[in-house]
């Protein structure tokens, strides 16, 4: 059962934060229950989001990269030298910063000469962590890498150190980074390519406690070192690595690599999927209840307490937070829909699946500069994915795909600071959550991008906005995600179930802007404005009578 509670603000924020967050809201009365407040402070601003938040993931798994990226040219869906065309373009929409391949688990056991050259020439391949399913290797580093040119996005390669060897890594990397004249640069003339492409983020094996060599960190902390060594930087092209990270609570796999691979790693990976357990159902992705729907959104939101403690160990070893944090998978994991194939993942996407893209992109934005990446798995018909395809050549686009669309205005972006008041419940597993999210951010045309969730199954909430020393902000436009029942997800027939509509409800008065937020909505609110004021100031008030949970994003995690 899930229990609305209305907490006092608590005595952990600094005196002058807990100030000005009253000074924003006055003592409510029982009918202002269902609002909040956020105070925005532009001049505290400091961090850029990277826009590599955004990235995604494609493995070798199921129909992500067959049928959903890639049909080749003979197919009789429509397609662009061999990748389908509307899949293509939906993801052109997308603006995406970075896409890692070929795995995930997969990566571990891919050898990356058998998808080189002639294409009625390379071995087929059975992908034996995904239901066994025979590859044809028609799809492989050329494909990916002129994948990444036409998407405008950097290559994440994931290498394989599971199964592989250091030779073949480094030879891969030669493959495709070297200008020079040097035996892979000539091969890769030799088929096609004169060229060398620039792959800048090199993964060092993947899940390498698990499906990746169920190694303990410590000989995989000295493997990491023996393969860094001679992944080479050629011709110009630098090579960010990354260590192969810990999946969610493993805070030890952290600790053992930050103490024995320190600096020699630029990043270290994160897992975390918002997933019930690893044995036994995993539940329907569209077959839910409200209560599940809580839960879920307390899972997700565990993702923050996850980072930060990584972070916490990060830091220690890192002051100066040179190594980045990348979270390379994130993301909900249902059970498989009914007659699909086992072990291809295939699942559909909910309003609540845009609740958990949309709150996770706001933990991740509280994080940087440590968080520098991050992936959602995966891009197409796996997980939960941006695209669902049919082998009719059918597309649809997920509540997930139309989050990432609203909020690809955050990438790059400067994160303004905010404190934000609002209600919180106390769900299953005994996880409190709020019941907004939000994030503010500036871009570099000085227009403000306002993201707002209302996390709430069944009540509008009206939220003031406040912005610190800027005058009349004036809303240019305003973008809505809703649906009339949280399971509700878009089909073949019907692609527009959950889509996104143009948003009105909000408006400016005595520069305060006021939000009404429908229930279980995500709203973005674009916002321009006269000017900024270079000085405000904290107003202090009494506390009492105030009952809500307070966020605070001024202070970011500390040094
Ligand atoms: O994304 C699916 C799988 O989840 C990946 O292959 C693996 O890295 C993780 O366990």
């Amino acid at each position: 059962m899930n229990i609305f509670r209305f907490k006092s603000i608590s005595g952990t924020l600094v005196p002058a934060m807990i100030a000005a967050m009253t000074a924003m809201s006055q003592p409510a009365p029982l009918a202002a229950q269902k609002s909040a407040t956020i105070k925005i402070y532009p001049e505290r601003a400091k961090d850029t989001i990277p826009k590599e938040i955004y990235g995604h993931f494609a493995e070798h798994l199921g129909s992500c990269i067959y049928g959903g990226l890639w049909v080749g040219e003979n197919s009789g869906i429509p397609n662009t030298q061999g990748y389908r065309t509307d899949v293509l373009n939906a993801l052109k929409e997308l603006e995406i910063p970075v896409l890692r391949w070929p795995g995930g688990c997969f990566a571990d056991e891919y050898h990356w000469m058998d998808g080189i050259g002639p294409k009625d020439k390379r071995p087929k391949m059975v992908n034996n962590n995904w239901g066994g399913t025979v590859e044809d290797n028609s799809f492989g580093t050329h494909e990916f890498l002129n994948l990444c040119e036409m998407l405008g996005c950097e290559p994440y390669i994931s290498g394989n150190v599971g199964s592989g060897t250091v030779e073949e890594l480094a030879k891969w990397v030669e493959y495709m980074t070297s200008d020079g004249d040097s035996p892979m640069a000539n091969l890769r003339r030799r088929n096609g390519r004169d060229k060398a492409w620039k792959v800048k983020y090199l993964g060092v094996g993947n899940e390498s406690w698990g499906c990746g060599g169920d190694m303990r960190p410590e000989y995989y902390a000295d493997l990491y070192r023996r393969y860094a060594v001679y992944c080479r930087n050629y011709d110009g092209n630098r090579l960010y690595k990354v260590a192969s990270g810990a999946s969610d609570y493993d805070y030890n796999w952290t600790e053992v690599l930050m103490k024995n691979i320190g600096r020699r790693m630029n990043g270290l990976s994160l897992h975390y999927y918002t997933v019930k357990g690893w044995s036994g159902s995993k539940g329907a992705a569209t077959a839910f209840d409200k209560d599940d729907y809580y839960w879920t959104i307390g899972k997700c939101l565990e993702i923050e307490d996850v980072i930060r403690r990584h972070c916490e160990i990060m830091d220690r070893y890192d002051r100066n937070r040179q190594t980045g944090l990348l979270v390379d998978e994130w993301g909900t994991w249902w059970d498989e829909e009914p007659g699909t194939v086992r072990g291809h993942l295939y699942q559909q996407n909910s309003l609540r699946d845009a609740f958990v893209a949309s709150l996770t992109l706001d933990v991740f934005h509280k994080y940087v500069p440590r968080v520098r990446m991050a992936n959602i798995a995966q891009i197409v018909n796996v997980l939960q994915s941006m695209i669902l395809t049919s082998d009719r050549g059918e597309m649809a686009l997920t509540p997930t795909y139309h989050v990432f669309n609203m909020y690809k205005v955050h990438q790059d972006a400067l994160c303004l600071p905010f404190t934000l008041i609002c209600d919180e419940m106390d769900v299953r597993d005994n996880r409190t959550i709020p019941m907004l999210s939000a994030t503010a951010s500036r871009d570099k045309n000085g227009v403000i991008h306002l993201s707002l969730s209302n996390i709430d199954a069944d009540n509008t909430q009206t939220v003031s906005v406040e912005i610190a020393g800027l005058k009349t902000p004036k809303i240019t436009n305003g973008t809505i995600l809703t649906s009339a029942n949280l399971t509700d997800h878009n089909t073949f027939e019907k692609p527009r179930t959950v889509t996104p509509e143009h948003f009105t409800a909000a408006s400016v008065s005595n520069g305060i802007l006021q939000v009404k937020i429908p229930a279980k909505s995500i709203i973005m609110l674009e916002l321009k404005a006269r000017e900024i004021n270079s000085m405000y100031r904290f107003d202090s008030m009494s506390l009492t009578g105030h009952r809500k949970t307070i966020i605070a994003y001024l202070f970011r995690i500390p040094k």
